[in-house]
């Protein structure tokens, strides 16, 4: 698979013009010693929002490797990709307001576009015993909920894989989505590599219309690379006001380091990656398999994430992930209950040994039980858009009660947010605010 990108960015930097356009840097690595590469959409490197040139070529690339109706790089990550598939679902419909059904694991970058956009979300709550809020929504409880709305959502919204790696059942919640005459819109951001399973998983193969995976989470992209992909059904307006739904929100100069890093990918993904991605999942999967042997109660995830419950060795997560921290091990997220660590085949197998080291010396301890809390999902006092919108105070969280939330979200493991913008705090909420380690909350004035 060519390099368009890349190969103009290389070529001009090793060119000795004279850069009289911007950046400032000129090109001459005062500062770190890479600026040669970072350019902006100069004659011939094309522009991301109204590409034609090598951008086009490469999406058109992306588009092959996902077997997409069409994909659209983000330099800002899935966050921007969020705002433009929601822009575009209404779009679809021609609604002026409207709302969406969703899971509510969601990322906060939902929550703002609903705030930019002033949709409405109502929220697909799953109680189960052992978490206040499972997100995991099954097909047959989306179809009971659909038959029950007298109009329907303009896209039914499901994050998966969550940050603690849940999948949902996309097949099934995409079939339903079609049968109501809804689109099924998924944050993907965890899951690029899904596509590249022997058994591809990846949303858009699985039936969903539009998706966001970002590709600097699970591939080899530089911070904020990030695709949106939409499917070969879904409506064509969704491609083609695709670029102008990115623009609407995205900065106008996109990072040449960050589209030349999304260009390599889509080599490195064509040469066999699938073949590397097999052989580390199956070395990672017995690493997990060896750590069950210590004692450790290790989830049933999305395969590059080990996620371990810390409270049934006897450590809290923070505790847990402060032991693997002095064997010089970084985590990527840790709570109350849960450690969580991101691999991807670029941890070698001095990586994998280093984990079972750092593991295999904690001591076991005993099991620490909190208590379920008694979760009453809170009502709505205005909209998500006004909440945000309106001016705002700091109260410590029991003086809360009765008081809208200011704040976009606050998320609470599992990265699901007891409160969002809009919502009144009930007393249920200050004791899972409390549990969680909050001591103040903005409200609205
Ligand atoms: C589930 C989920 N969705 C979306 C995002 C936003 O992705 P990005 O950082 O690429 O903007 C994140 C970021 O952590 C996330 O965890």
């Amino acid at each position: 698979m060519n390099t368009p990108i890349w190969d103009f960015v290389r070529k001009y930097a090793d060119s000795d013009a004279t850069r009289l356009h911007m950046p400032g840097h000129k090109g001459k690595g005062v500062l770190l010693d890479f600026e040669k590469y970072d350019i902006t959409e100069i004659y011939g490197a094309d522009s991301l929002f109204d590409a034609t040139g090598v951008i086009k070529e490469s999406e058109k690339n992306l588009s092959t490797l996902f077997d997409t109706g069409a994909s659209f790089y983000s330099c800002e990550g899935s966050s921007l990709c969020v705002r433009a598939m929601l822009y575009l679902a209404r779009l679809n419909t021609g609604e002026s307001r409207g709302y969406i059904l969703a899971s509510r694991n969601a990322h906060r970058s939902l929550i703002s576009a609903s705030a930019l956009l002033d949709f409405d979300i109502e929220w697909l709550y799953q109680p189960s015993e052992d978490s206040y809020l499972k997100c995991e929504i099954t097909p047959e409880a989306l179809q009971k909920k659909l038959g029950e709305c007298a109009k329907k959502p303009f896209c039914v919204y499901v994050t998966s894989p969550d940050y603690l790696g849940n999948i949902a059942d996309i097949k099934g919640l995409a079939r339903v989505c079609e049968e109501n005459g809804t689109l099924l819109v998924v944050d993907n951001a965890h899951g690029a590599y899904l596509r590249f399973l022997e058994s591809d998983m990846h949303p858009i193969t699985l039936g969903a219309h539009m998706c966001c995976d970002s590709a600097h989470k699970t591939l080899p992209a530089l911070t904020g690379g990030a695709y949106l992909h939409i499917s070969k059904k879904a409506p064509t307006e969704l491609a083609s006001c695709a670029k102008d739904a990115l623009a609407l929100f995205a900065t106008t100069s996109p990072s040449y380091l960050i589209l030349s890093s999304l260009d390599k990918v889509n080599e490195y993904l064509d040469t066999s990656y699938k073949e590397r991605l097999a052989s580390f999942i199956a070395r990672l999967s017995a690493l997990k398999a060896r750590l069950a042997t210590y004692g450790y109660e290790i989830m049933d995830t999305e395969p590059l994430k080990i996620v371990i419950r810390a409270t049934s060795y006897g450590y809290t997560g923070e505790e847990l992930g402060a032991e693997i921290e002095k064997h010089g091990l970084v985590w990527e997220m840790r709570d109350k209950d849960f450690l969580v660590l991101m691999l991807t085949p670029e941890n070698d197998e001095n990586d994998l040994n280093k984990i079972e080291r750092a593991f295999s010396k904690i001591e076991r301890r005993a099991k620490i039980t909190h208590p379920v809390l008694d979760f009453a999902p809170p009502k709505r006092a205005m909209s998500i858009r006004e909440a945000v919108m309106s001016r705002k105070e700091t109260l410590p969280i029991k003086e809360a009660r009765g008081r809208a939330c200011a704040r976009i979200c606050t998320f609470c493991p599992p990265a699901v947010s007891l409160v969002v913008a809009g919502e009144i705090i009930n007393d249920s909420i200050i004791d899972a605010l409390e549990f969680y380690g909050f001591d103040t909350i903005e409200v609205c004035k």
